[in-house]
């Protein structure tokens, strides 16, 4: 399906993040993006939980509910930009998961109740910038390794631009380094 790319950089074109997701996809063909600001997902309630698990009881995939997780297992690449908001990233990008987690598309149980990924992504390229610096508690990136884990996409790589917010700090100078990184990432796909 080629490369899918999951927007969750809210501020649009203000976004430093997005800037980086550009610079990574650009003149990259096949490029599907899901621009989480517009798509504006509600999270699972009981009500959707309840509706799903009967769609999947009942095997029938076809409801538009699944197109995401489709969508989402069937990726070659997939590069997810999100902001380091609270330690983490938009509770947008948590909605979106919910929306992909979905049994006997995204992941399946063994008969031995194993796990077992059925994503077909090489790698997720995780970009992110931050107002101080993530080290320490990089927690938006270890869970989106563990999401990778369970859906069986083996490599997750990590660029990101740190203490933009911070006073005195060479903005410029702190993305063009990122973007330096973005680059080699870029050439190692
Ligand atoms: C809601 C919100 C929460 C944030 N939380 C953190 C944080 O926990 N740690 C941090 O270093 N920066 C934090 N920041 C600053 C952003 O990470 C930083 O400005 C980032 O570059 C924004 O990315 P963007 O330009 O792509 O929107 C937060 C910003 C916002 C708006």
């Amino acid at each position: 399906m080629g490369v899918l790319f999951i927007n969750a950089c809210l501020r649009g074109d203000e976004s430093r993040t997005l800037e980086l997701c550009r610079q990574y996809l650009d003149g990259m063909a096949d490029v599907q993006e899901v621009d989480l600001g517009a798509l504006r997902l509600q999270p699972f309630y009981g009500e959707d939980v309840a509706y799903r698990a009967r769609l999947e009881s009942a095997h029938d995939y076809d409801d538009p509910i699944f197109d995401l997780s489709k969508q989402f297992a069937q990726a070659d690449e997939i590069v997810i930009g999100a902001p380091y908001w609270d330690l983490s990233f938009p509770a947008a990008l948590k909605v979106y998961i919910e929306h992909v987690s979905v049994m006997d598309v995204t992941f399946r149980y063994t008969d031995e109740a194993v796990c077992e990924g059925l994503c077909r992504a090489r790698h997720i390229t995780y970009i992110t910038t931050c107002g101080g610096k993530v080290a320490g508690a990089n927690l938006g990136y270890e869970y989106i390794c563990g999401i990778a884990r369970m859906f069986g996409v083996p490599e997750v790589r990590f660029a990101a631009a740190e203490d933009l917010d911070v006073v005195g700090v060479d903005v410029a100078a702190q993305m063009a380094a990122a973007a330096e990184a973005v680059q080699r990432l870029k050439e190692t796909r």
